[in-house]
């Protein structure tokens, strides 16, 4: 287990205390990847790891929820998406097992579900993705929020990493933990943000190649040779019809996707379809496309979805010497401002 020294213990206090972990970092909930082994890995590491429900039923969620508690002692989280069908039972779930940390993430969640976790003793995990909704997050009840700019891997916003912590930070830190997300790959960024108020850091991308994630060699291999630049947001080839930005590496499904845009765009153009029709193609290309890479290994056609700071993976290694790199580099600049 990581343990932190005096020099970054008081930067990281508030995040440690708030997730009940020993080094205040995240490993983001990502669909598929973050399950049992994974976030028990990252959590017996010393870090917070988070369950991704994805589009799970309850039953699923209450079983992989305990096959994780087998795994470790340290607290962990669940990551919820807000859309989902059955967000009540799943809240339900998490508060049956007593999971102490639920993340509401994938839109603005409604003041029911809320209102259910925060009844329920949960501490409740909101995404930032501006100012104005930061704020409304807090009144509506969030104990904390994790901002994550556009350079992380998987669904994106607009904005970059340094714009959104330089806007949020120092309005928001002081009112409620705040963990800064995205484009994360060393201590030093880490640092940064900590010294800007950040009360700690969530990271996805750089747990994906640890020796414990599920995922499938040929996912892990396509990280390992990606650079930064290979990891970019899905095109949109007509702004009438617009695309969910999802930030991934670069395949031939990528290539396919532009086709079938263009295929269905112009079956809209000659009268073929209604734009509801046309909008809906589009919109299902992508259907069951993380799940065919991450576990079926088909890195040529499924979702590589990954963050800019794919390009600083070199290899796959056990989560908890991803956890000792970044907290030896943190205190390692830490110690040059001292000299
Ligand atoms: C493959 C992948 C899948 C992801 N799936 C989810 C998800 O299901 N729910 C979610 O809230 N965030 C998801 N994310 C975002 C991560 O939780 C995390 O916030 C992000 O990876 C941080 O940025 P980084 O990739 O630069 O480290 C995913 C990211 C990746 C790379």
């Amino acid at each position: 287990m990581v343990t932190i020294s005096s020099r970054l213990k008081p930067l990281m206090q508030r995040g440690c205390d708030f997730l009940g972990s020993k080094v205040a970092v995240m490993g983001g909930a990502m669909s598929w990847i973050s399950e049992r082994n994974l976030v028990a890995a990252i959590s017996n590491a010393g870090g917070f790891g988070v369950l991704a429900c994805g589009s799970m039923p309850p039953d699923l969620l209450r079983a992989e929820i305990k096959a994780t508690r087998e795994l470790t002692r340290a607290p962990f989280g669940v990551n919820l998406i807000t859309m989902h069908p059955q967000i009540d039972e799943l809240i339900d779930v998490c508060l049956e097992e007593n999971v102490g940390h639920i993340v509401l993430a994938g839109g603005v969640p409604s003041t029911l579900a809320v209102k259910r976790v925060k009844d329920g003793g949960a501490k409740l995990i909101c995404f930032a993705p501006a100012l104005a909704l930061g704020k409304r997050m807090i009144r509506n009840g969030a104990d904390a929020l994790v901002i994550e700019g556009m350079e992380a891997g998987g669904h994106i916003g607009p904005i970059s990493t340094t714009v959104l912590a330089q806007e949020i930070l120092p309005e928001l830190h002081e009112l409620v933990p705040v963990f800064v997300a995205g484009g994360i790959g060393r201590g030093e960024a880490i640092v940064s943000h900590l010294e800007m108020g950040a009360s700690g850091v969530q990271i996805g991308t750089l747990f994906v190649c640890a020796n414990e994630c599920v995922a499938h060699a040929d996912f892990k291999k396509a990280f390992i040779r990606a650079a930064a630049r290979d990891a970019v947001p899905t095109p949109q080839l007509d702004p009438r019809f617009p695309v969910i930005p999802v930030r991934a590496i670069v395949n031939e499904g990528t290539n396919h996707f532009l086709q079938k845009q263009r295929e269905v765009i112009a079956k809209f153009d000659a009268g073929e379809l209604t734009k509801e029709q046309a909008q809906l193609e589009i919109e299902h290309f992508w259907a069951g496309a993380l799940r065919r890479a991450v576990i079926d290994g088909d890195v040529a056609n499924g979702s590589l979805m990954a963050g800019q700071i794919v390009g600083v993976v070199k290899d796959e290694r056990p989560a908890l010497a991803i956890l000792t790199e970044l907290v030896r580099q943190a205190e390692q600049a830490l110690l040059h401002r001292e000299l």
